[in-house]
This record gives structure tokens, C-alpha cells and sequence, in this order.
């Protein structure tokens, strides 16, 4: 909050209504972007969407984990300024469970939720490389 955006961050940080492939430079604030994106969805005036039916993801558990985190503040800063806002205060609320996560810990779920579909052994798990060697 408070940071000045360049133009082509504040493009990304707006464009809605179609995919958006963003790459730049390590350390020029792709995360801050993001961030600012998705509490720009969540506090919409006309059409707020809650955190919880979004879907975050990260390779790493440490990004997810600071995204969380860069999320969770943004949403405390602007409580801050708009306390009385019921949506957001839900959202404080519903970013405890909201799938913020890596690409493997999603796939799990996704998974572990719906193994009848597939026919999948419920107690089914992911093998460690030693056990993967032995299989092979
Ligand atoms: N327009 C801006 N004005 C001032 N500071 C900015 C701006 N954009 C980003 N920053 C700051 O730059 C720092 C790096 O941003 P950020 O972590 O979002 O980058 P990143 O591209 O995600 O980095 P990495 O490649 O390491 O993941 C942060 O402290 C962020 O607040
Ligand atoms: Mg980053």
C-alpha cells in the first residue's frame, strides 16, 4: 500500500478478463504485483471475489508462505483504513484456509478429495526417491 507502481506494473496489477503471462527480473517486484492484484479482486467494489475461491500457486513452499503472508498484511493494511468493510474483514478470516500453496501440495488435494473418482486406493501416498529406485 502506499507504493508507487510503474505503468507496466500498474497494467498488470489491473488487466482482468484474460490470461496474463508476466515475466520479469528477479527482485522487480513480481510478488508486490501479485500481491496488490489479488486484494485489488478481493476488495472490488462491484464484483469482490473472497480468498478462498481463488487459487494461488507457488514451486516452492517458502514463496508460498510468503505469499500468504505479503496477502494476509495487505489485507490488515487496508482494514486499517476501511475497518468497518464486513467483505474484508471476512477475508482476514477466510485467508487462513485459502489455497495459497505449491503446485504439488494442490495436486495432492485435488487427489486426496476426489480418489473414489479415479479409483484410487484411499490410503495411497507418494513414494521417496528410495522406494521410487526400488520400484523402477
Ligand atoms: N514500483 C515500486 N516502487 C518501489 N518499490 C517497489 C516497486 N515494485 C517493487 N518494489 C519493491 O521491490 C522489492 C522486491 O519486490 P518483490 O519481492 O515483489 O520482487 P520479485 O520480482 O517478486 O522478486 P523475486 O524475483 O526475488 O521473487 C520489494 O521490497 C518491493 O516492495
Ligand atoms: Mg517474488
Amino acid at each position: 500500500m502506499g507504493m508507487e507502481y510503474t505503468p507496466e506494473q500498474r497494467k498488470v496489477i489491473e488487466e482482468r478478463g484474460k490470461n496474463l503471462l508476466v515475466s520479469a527480473a528477479a527482485g522487480s517486484g513480481k510478488t508486490a504485483v501479485l500481491t496488490e492484484r489479488i486484494v485489488q479482486m478481493i476488495s472490488d467494489e462491484t464484483n469482490p471475489v473472497d480468498i478462498d475461491r481463488l487459487l494461488v500457486v507457488t514451486f516452492t513452499n517458502a514463496a508460498a508462505a510468503e505469499m500468504r503472508e505479503r496477502i494476509g498484511r495487505a489485507i490488515e493494511a487496508r482494514l486499517e483504513i476501511y475497518g468497518e468493510n464486513e467483505h474484508l474483514q471476512k477475508q482476514s478470516t477466510l485467508i487462513h484456509n485459502a489455497q495459497i500453496t505449491t503446485i504439488d501440495s494442490f495436486c495432492m488435494y485435488v487427489i486426496r478429495n476426489n480418489f473414489n473418482e479415479i479409483g484410487l486406493d484411499p490410503g495411497f501416498r507418494v513414494a521417496d526417491e528410495g522406494e521410487l529406485k526400488l520400484l523402477k
